[in-house]
């Protein structure tokens, strides 16, 4: 098959290929394998790619195969498991610029109905990120009438947050920085805030302000740009800040004077889905649970970036958009198509 196989974390983008390798042997024996159709390009792929991340540090070193998040169709799978071949699928996993990938079947869900496998791909694990820090006991357990800010709105985690926040009952106000990206964060229903214009924090607390409170102020802010410094200034007295990432950042984290979390009252929290998948496995069934049903009713509908990427040679492309912040919503990478992938299969049978 072919793969985008890392021998080493690369400077330049263009320089990645993909190559002739091996089919991915199960890990375990219930490992399902998956013919992947579509590929997700993240910002967490850019950095896992450039070798920034900080997994990069620990476990994920070279060689590995890039790419973090999949759809497809299941092409074997172990005669126990609860999937069949033919199904459509979709799942998070190292491994998924490739033409194949063997994955446990924990990590799979199907394709939501009324989803398409490139809209599925879209979703991700973007709705679980959402849900559970937003909603979540461990998170910022948001209210419905509470008011939510999103940065980097446009973005993948940031348009499914705006859809979960508006769908529990919040007011949304997504920041962005571009024309562009206004109107895509417009057409989920929620409001706007330019970053790119000057005291734009300010103009959050005049929007929120009220009779009653007059600084003004949202109830919790979504970070998953990095930077809490505006997002305490953006908050009321005794709001909740989520920090989730830093694709603002470029690498260099953001220090932050105490006092400021003080003179707000304010809670700061940290939320990292796969840590808490890991540790809370029963929990994180509950969150996908709530996901596929929002997912199926429509209250959270996959934003795919409009730009077309085809075959495996178009990741360093789509990446380089991702890169410079072209993008929005998840931009997608078709690695084959449906059709033809299910012909294959049936004439395989033959
Ligand atoms: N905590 C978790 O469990 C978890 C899970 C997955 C990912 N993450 C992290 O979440 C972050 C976002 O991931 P993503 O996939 O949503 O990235 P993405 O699709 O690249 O979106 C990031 C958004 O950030 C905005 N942005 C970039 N620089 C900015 C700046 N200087 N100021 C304000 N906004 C800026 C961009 O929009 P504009 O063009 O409007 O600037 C872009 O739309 C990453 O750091 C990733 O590692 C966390």
């Amino acid at each position: 098959m072919k793969a985008i196989v890392l021998d080493a974390f690369v400077t330049d983008l263009s320089s990645l290929t993909a190559t002739e390798a091996p089919l991915p042997k199960p890990w375990q024996p219930a490992d399902v394998l998956i013919r992947i159709t579509h590929a997700s390009i993240t910002h967490v792929d850019v950095l896992y790619a450039r070798g920034l991340h900080q997994n990069n540090r620990r476990h994920t070193k070279p060689p590995f195969t890039l790419g973090l998040e999949f759809s497809g169709i299941v092409a074997q799978s172990p005669a126990f498991s609860a999937y069949r071949p033919g199904d459509r699928v979709f799942g998070s996993a190292l491994g998924a610029y490739a033409e194949y990938i063997a994955v446990p079947e924990k990590l799979l869900r199907r394709v939501p109905r009324g989803y398409g496998l490139r809209e599925a791909c879209a979703l991700g694990a973007s709705g679980c990120v959402a849900v559970a820090s937003l909603m979540g006991e461990r998170g910022a357990r948001l209210r419905r009438g509470e008011s939510v800010l999103v940065l980097g709105a446009a973005g993948g985690l940031g348009v499914i947050a705006c859809q979960v926040a508006k769908a529990a009952g919040a007011r949304v106000i997504g920041v962005v920085g571009s024309k562009e990206k206004e109107r895509v964060v417009r057409g989920l229903g929620v409001e706007v805030v330019r970053y790119d214009s000057p005291g734009w924090e300010g103009k959050v607390r005049a929007l929120t302000r009220d009779g009653e409170d007059e600084e003004g102020g949202v109830d919790v802010v979504y970070d998953p740009v990095g930077n809490v410094e505006s997002s305490l200034r953006c908050i009321k007295y005794g709001g909740r800040v989520l920090v989730i990432g830093y694709a603002g950042r470029h690498g260099v984290m953001e220090q932050i004077p105490a006092n400021k979390i003080l003179l707000k009252s304010a809670k700061v929290i940290g939320y990292r889905w796969g840590e808490h998948g890991r540790r809370f496995p029963q929990e994180a069934e509950k969150v996908w649970d709530k996901v596929m049903e929002m997912a199926e009713i429509g209250e959270v509908k996959p934003v795919v970036y409009d730009k077309e990427y085809k075959g495996l040679e178009s990741v360093p492309r789509a990446m380089h958009d991702v890169e410079a912040n072209k993008a929005w919503g998840r931009a997608i990478i078709t690695i084959a198509n449906e059709g033809e992938v299910l012909e294959e299969m049936s004439k395989s049978k033959l």
